[in-house]
């Protein structure tokens, strides 16, 4: 009998057909204090990399969002927001975004009718290695901390760009490498000692919290994994850093139909 093929989750190695169900459960497990949590560990930092990757993607008026692994929807929404402030200067259509994510129990937790409003939000359950989309659907394509859960990032990668329009784009802003040694050092020792510690506290799931950092320290550095965007296919690839390299926004277009 053959072995199946193994996969990282965090610093474990599962078999690849069990990493989904893994993953899940440490998002079923956090959905509700999800968003406490992520301010409580990226001290608010993360609300910053998000409104300079939003500085970056610049929201059109009538454009359509999908992103992809979005979790309580907050990407989502600046993007709406931001769209909506260049409507009321040129006119327009007002933007419209699709938040979409495997888990249930994270698109649940993000419903506020204060925060949505008026906004033409879809919140669609899907996997982002078969997205629930048409091809050529979206002008822009994000995930925001999502792709390091993924089981085949490459697969996923293909299908954000299926359903880009042609001309559109993708963006990903994922935990990073820092290429500066000591603050690297820095970072792992934040990382390991204190947001699973933190997470026990604030959710009493420290162990979800542990593989949250060993996800980030197994993830490919930016170089690598700019490459992987050029292999779905993606022209023009680029990145920037955030804070160091604990955090970076990497960027492709879709270029042709195909
Ligand atoms: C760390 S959260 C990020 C949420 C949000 N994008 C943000 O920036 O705060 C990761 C999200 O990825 C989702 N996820 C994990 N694997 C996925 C997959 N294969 N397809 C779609 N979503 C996935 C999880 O359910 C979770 O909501």
């Amino acid at each position: 009998m053959t072995k199946e093929k193994t996969i990282d989750f965090g610093f474990e190695d599962v078999p690849v057909s069990e990493k989904a169900a893994k993953v899940r459960g440490v998002f079923d497990s956090v959905a509700s204090k999800y968003d406490l949590m992520n301010d409580a560990m990226s001290m608010g930092v993360h609300r910053v990399w998000k409104d300079m990757a939003m500085a970056k993607i610049n929201p059109q008026p009538g454009e359509i969002i999908v992103d992809v692994a979005g979790g309580t929807g907050d990407l989502t929404r600046k993007f709406i927001a931001r769209a909506e402030q260049v409507r009321v200067r040129r006119g327009g259509k007002p933007a419209r975004g699709f938040v979409t994510d495997i888990n249930a129990e994270m698109l649940l937790a993000g419903i506020d009718p204060k925060k949505d409003g008026a906004m033409d939000m879809t919140r669609v359950c899907g996997d982002a290695q078969t997205l629930p989309f048409p091809d050529n659907f979206a002008d822009v394509v994000t995930i925001s901390f999502g792709i390091r859960n993924v089981t085949d990032r490459d697969m996923a990668l293909r299908d954000m760009r299926r359903v880009l329009k042609p001309g559109g784009r993708f963006y990903c802003l994922e935990f990073s490498t820092p290429p500066t040694e000591w603050l690297r050092k820095f970072y792992d020792a934040y990382s390991f000692n204190v947001i699973p510690k933190m997470g026990g506290v604030l959710t009493g799931d420290s162990e979800s919290y542990q593989y949250l950092v060993e996800s980030i320290r197994k993830f490919p550095k930016q170089q690598e994994f700019a490459g992987m965007l050029r292999n779905a296919g993606f022209k023009r690839v680029n990145y920037e850093d955030y804070t160091g390299g604990v955090c970076a926004l990497h960027w492709g277009y879709k270029i042709g139909a195909a």
